[in-house]
């Protein structure tokens, strides 16, 4: 069973970056699984401990997932603490974490014009970092997202069948027909 992990690095309620990577979730293909992490109820890192169910919860995800799709607004030129936070969490031991080797598909959104491209390219710096397998294709950035949400619904026609395509040759990557290639 293929089975994805969506990670948002906002957690506010009425989060675009949320109400996207629902979107694309919705987009995968048939016969697949999706789950979206809770990166929200994970302590601070700290190497005396553990991170409690909530990163060992996160670490499982990750682990069982065929492929990670990311969507983070950036924030301050950057990718969210919290999503630092938790990718820290997931990234022992170094160069040998659940992260390496694992597909992931990276989306920014941002509030303004520029759609998140700098925490974009952090973000993929990062996972390389960590030997993951990052997704190459044409970089998904989304301007203007909050204010393109209708009632709390990303459904910009034109965005998402942009997303598809890249989803497509993303599902393709991990070895299952993506939602272009269905019967
Ligand atoms: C702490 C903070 C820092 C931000 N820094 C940036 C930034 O560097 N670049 C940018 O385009 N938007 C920035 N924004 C605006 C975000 O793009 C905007 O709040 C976006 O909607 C957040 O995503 P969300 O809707 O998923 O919560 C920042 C917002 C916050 C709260």
């Amino acid at each position: 069973m293929t089975h994805f992990l969506g990670i948002s690095g906002s957690l506010r309620a009425a989060s675009s970056s949320r109400a996207v990577l629902e979107a694309v979730l919705q987009n995968l293909p048939a016969g697949t699984t999706h789950d979206i992490a809770n990166i929200g109820d994970i302590p601070h890192y700290n190497a005396d401990t553990d991170g409690g169910d909530a990163a060992k919860r996160l670490i499982a995800q990750i682990e069982a997932a065929s492929g990670l799709v990311f969507v983070t607004p950036e924030y301050n030129y950057s990718i969210p603490g919290v999503l630092k936070n938790a990718i820290d969490w997931a990234s022992r031991p170094a160069y040998a974490s659940v992260f390496k080797g694992k597909p992931c598909l990276v989306i920014t959104v941002s509030a303004g014009a520029l759609g998140g491209v700098r925490a974009q390219a952090h973000l993929k710096y990062i996972l390389n970092g960590m030997l993951a397998d990052v997704f190459a294709g044409q970089e998904i950035v989304i301007p203007h997202a909050p204010k393109r949400l209708i009632d709390g619904k990303f459904t910009d026609s034109e965005t998402l069948a942009f997303v598809t395509g890249q989803l497509n040759d993303f599902c393709a990557r991990i070895g299952v027909a993506g939602p272009q290639n269905r019967p």
